[in-house]
C-alpha cells in the first residue's frame, strides 16, 4: 500500500503548524501566565522551550521521516523499527498513540464549544453585555451562559456532533486532500484573525492593553525556586509544541525521502511560539488588563482555564461597538485553531490503523472517530473527566514519553546516527557536539521536572478523588489497552504483509 505524502512544501509547513497551534496558543498559554505570574512565567517557559521544546521537535520531524519512509507513523511502528518489531516495543510505542487520542477526546469537546459559541455570537444569542468595570458584574451573564451551555445543554450536544463530522469528513479525505488543503486556508484566515484581535485588544481603552503585555514581559525572578512553575512552563511547552504525543512525528511520517526536516522543525515551532507569545500574548490578558485592571487578572485565572476565553472574553468585546462579529472572530479564531490540531491528534492512530493493522483509510478513520466520539461524549457527561484525563495524559504521559523518545532516538539509535538523520538535506548543518548536550542536559531536566512532578503534583491530585474520577481513570486504562491490543495484533499482520 503506498503512503501518501504532503502535495506541497508550504502545505506540509501549514499543516505542521495547524498541528502545533491550537488552544495552547490562544487559551491555555494566557490562562497560565495569568496564573503564575506573568514575567515569573515566562522565565521557565523559555527555558524549557530550549532545553526540550526545540530538541524534542527536531527529534520528532527526524525520525518520523526515517520511519515514514520504512512505511510507519504511528509511534508503535516507529519505535517498533527500532526493536525489530518486539512485542514490548510495540507495546511501548502504542503509549505515543494513546497520548494523543486521549488529548482529543477532551480537546474536540472544548473545540466544540467554539463553533457553538461562534455561531452564537454570529446570530446575535450570546448575552446582553453589562457595562461595569468590576469583572465580577460584567461577567455575571457570561458566566452563567457558559455553564448552562457547557451543563451540557442541547446546543452543546449539536454542535459537538457537527465538529465531530468535520473532523470526520477531512481526515476521510486523507492527508493532501484533507488536512493539507483544511490547514492552507486555515492557518492565514487564523493568523489574520489572530492579529486583528491582538490590536483590537491592545488599542482597548487608550492602548492600557499594552500594560498586560508588560505584565508578561517584565522579569520576575522572585518564583524561580518554586517547582511549580516550572513543572506548567514545561507542561506548556509539551502541549503547545504538540511534543512527547507523537503527533508530530506521524506529519512527518508523511514528507518526502529527502525533505529538510530541519527546516520544518523550525518552522513549525517558530510560527508555533509566534502564534503563541506574540499573539496569544496579546489578546486574552491585554484586554482583560486593559478593561478590568491589572489586579483582576491574577483572579480571573484562578476561576479556571476557560474563564479567560469563554467569559471574559466574549463579556469585553461584547460590550465594544459590533461586538456580535468581534465575537464572532475569536471564537472562529479558537475553532480554526482547535480544528487543525484536533485532525493532527487522530491521524496516530490512522496511521497506526493503516500503516500497521492494514486496514482500509476509510475503516481506519471509522473505528479511530468511532473510539474519539465515545471519549468526546464522556468528556460532556461526566463532571471531572476533562481535568482528570488532562492531567494523566496531558501532562505526566508527555513527560515520560519525551524522555522516552530522547532515550530510543538518540541514545539507543546513537548519537552518530541521528546526527547524520539530522544534517541530510538539511540546509543548517547542526554540530555533533549540540547533539550530545541535548543528549545529556535535556533527560535531566526531564527527570528532574518528573521528580517534583512526582512530590508536588501527585499527592495534590490523589488527595482529589472523586466518584467521577473512577470513569476517567477506568477511560484512560481502557484506551491505552486498546490501543496496545492492537499494536501486538496488527505485528502478525504487519510481519506478514509486504514490506516497503
Ligand atoms: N498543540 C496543540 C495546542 O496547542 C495541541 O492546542
Amino acid at each position: 500500500m503506498k503512503r501518501e505524502i504532503w502535495r506541497t512544501k508550504a502545505g506540509l509547513i501549514f499543516a505542521a503548524a495547524g498541528n502545533a497551534i491550537g488552544l495552547g496558543n490562544l487559551l491555555r498559554f494566557p490562562s497560565k501566565v495569568a496564573l503564575y505570574g506573568g514575567g515569573a512565567f515566562m522565565i521557565p517557559y523559555f527555558v524549557a522551550l530550549f532545553l526540550i521544546g526545540i530538541p524534542l521537535m527536531l527529534i520528532e520531524w527526524v525520525i518520523g521521516r526515517y520511519a515514514g519512509a520504512k512505511g510507519h507513523g504511528s509511534m508503535t511502528g516507529i519505535i517498533g523499527s527500532f526493536f525489530n518489531h518486539s512485542y514490548g516495543s510495540r507495546v511501548l510505542g502504542s503509549i505515543g498513540v494513546s497520548i494523543p487520542i486521549l488529548i482529543v477526546c477532551y480537546y474536540i469537546y472544548i473545540e466544540s464549544w467554539t463553533l457553538g459559541f461562534a455561531f452564537f455570537s454570529l446570530f446575535g444569542q450570546m448575552p446582553q453585555p453589562v457595562v461595569s468595570e468590576d469583572p465580577k458584574t460584567a461577567m455575571a451573564p457570561f458566566v452563567d451562559f457558559f455553564k448552562g451551555y457547557t451543563a451540557p445543554s442541547a446546543w452543546a450536544v449539536f454542535f459537538l456532533v457537527i465538529t465531530l463530522l468535520i473532523n470526520w469528513i477531512i481526515l476521510q479525505r486523507g492527508i493532501a486532500k484533507g488536512i493539507e488543503l483544511t490547514a492552507k486556508y486555515g492557518l492565514p484566515l487564523l493568523m489574520m484573525m489572530g492579529v486583528f484581535l491582538g490590536f483590537v485588544s491592545l488599542s482597548m481603552n487608550g492602548w492600557r492593553g499594552l500594560d498586560g503585555l508588560l505584565f508578561i514581559y517584565t522579569p520576575d525572578f522572585s518564583r524561580l525556586t518554586d517547582p511549580q512553575v516550572w513543572l506548567e512552563a514545561s507542561g506548556q511547552i509539551f502541549f503547545t509544541l504538540s511534543l512527547g504525543m507523537g503527533a508530530i512525528a506521524t506529519y512527518a511520517s508523511y514528507v518526502k525521502k529527502n525533505e529538510d526536516v530541519v527546516k520544518a522543525g523550525l518552522y513549525t515551532a517558530g510560527l508555533n511560539e509566534f502564534v503563541e507569545v506574540v499573539i496569544g500574548a496579546s489578546i486574552a490578558i491585554p484586554a482583560a488588563f486593559a478593561v478590568f485592571g491589572a489586579l483582576a487578572v491574577p483572579e480571573l485565572a484562578k476561576e479556571g482555564t476557560f474563564r479567560l476565553g469563554f467569559m471574559t472574553m466574549p463579556a469585553i468585546l461584547m460590550s465594544l461597538p459590533m461586538g456580535s462579529l468581534l465575537s464572532t472572530v475569536w471564537f472562529f479564531l479558537l475553532f480554526i485553531a482547535a480544528l487543525t490540531s484536533s485532525l493532527a491528534l487522530i491521524q496516530p492512530l490512522v496511521a497506526l490503523l493503516e500503516d500497521e493493522m492494514r486496514w482500509s483509510h476509510a475503516k481506519a478513520v471509522n473505528v479511530s472517530m468511532l473510539l474519539v466520539s465515545f471519549g468526546a461524549f464522556l468528556s460532556a457527561f461526566v463532571p471531572g473527566f476533562i481535568d482528570d484525563v488532562d492531567f494523566w495524559a496531558g501532562t505526566l504521559m508527555l513527560l515520560f514519553f519525551g524522555l522516552l523518545e530522547i532515550i530510543i532516538f538518540v541514545w539507543i539509535f546513537g548519537v552518530h546516527n541521528f546526527h547524520r538523520e539530522l544534517n541530510t538535506n538539511s540546509f543548517l548543518k547542526i554540530p555533533k557536539g549540540l547533539v550530545y548536550f541535548y543528549a545529556v542536559v535535556s533527560p535531566v531536566f526531564l527527570v528532574i521536572l518528573l521528580y517534583f512532578w512526582g512530590v508536588v503534583q501527585l499527592p495534590k491530585v490523589l488527595s482529589q478523588m472523586e466518584p467521577n474520577i473512577v470513569i476517567s481513570r477506568a477511560f484512560v486504562i481502557f484506551m491505552i489497552l486498546l490501543i496496545a491490543f492492537f499494536s501486538v495484533e496488527s505485528r502478525r499482520r504487519y510481519l506478514a504483509g509486504p514490506h516497503m
